[in-house]
């Protein structure tokens, strides 16, 4: 499955190259491409009502907590499906997206995506290939700003936390350091498409 996220519409890098990958691995496997556009349908912040509902039995939830889980169960549920998951990811003051942070406060689900063993939390959705494009105006993957990525950092823990280990992240950064750069960072993510595309066949 697809998940976009990218604030910037038709501009975003992440969006632009995270279909690439996805439509790339759709052609080689066929099957359907389950597509899930963040930044067009935003998820909802999270409630009383889905903090409360997601750990209640569901035969006791208000219907409120109902309305409220549904999201969560809806994303979950495409989430679960999926062999592979390609994310795209836009930097938005260090972090991400707040649209994507408000998916994963609802795909971040005790109990269902994670739970917690003797030795400590234990992520649920395991067996899955993940690919996650991260676009960035600075550079972060080294040097000084290296400290204040805290958007591929992030994004690995809680992909990590729930499950999700098996990621390759492309990166295209440096887009904002002159007239070239933005072309550079592209051509750079693109190479790095191909080959990750071959390996994938
Ligand atoms: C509101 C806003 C905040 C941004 N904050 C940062 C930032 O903190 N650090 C950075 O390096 N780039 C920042 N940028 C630049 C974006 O990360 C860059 O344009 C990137 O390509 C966005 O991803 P996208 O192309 O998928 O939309 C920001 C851009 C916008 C619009």
């Amino acid at each position: 499955m697809l998940v976009t996220s990218s604030p910037r519409a038709a501009d975003s890098l992440s969006t632009r190259l995270a279909t690439e990958i996805a439509e790339g691995i759709r052609a080689r496997s066929g099957g359907p491409l389950t597509v899930r556009d963040l930044a067009a349908n935003p998820p909802p912040h999270i409630t009383p009502a889905y903090i409360q509902g997601r750990v209640t039995s569901p035969d006791d939830r208000t219907p409120e907590q109902v309305e409220a889980v549904k999201v969560a169960e809806a994303f979950v549920d495409e989430l679960k499906a999926a062999d592979v998951i390609v994310l795209g990811s836009g930097m938005i003051n260090f972090g991400l997206p707040s649209q994507l942070k408000a998916w994963f406060d609802h795909i971040t689900w005790p109990g269902v995506t994670f739970s917690y063993g003797d030795i400590g939390p234990k992520g649920l959705l395991t067996g899955k290939k993940v690919y996650v494009v991260t676009a960035a105006g600075g550079v972060f993957s080294e040097g000084a700003w290296a400290p204040f990525d805290f958007q591929a950092n992030y994004l690995l823990h809680l992909l990590g936390f729930i499950g999700l280990t098996d990621v390759e992240v492309v990166r295209v950064e440096g887009t904002v350091l002159g007239p070239d750069a933005e072309k550079t960072a592209v051509a750079n993510a693109e190479t790095a498409i191909v080959a990750l595309l071959a390996k994938a066949a």
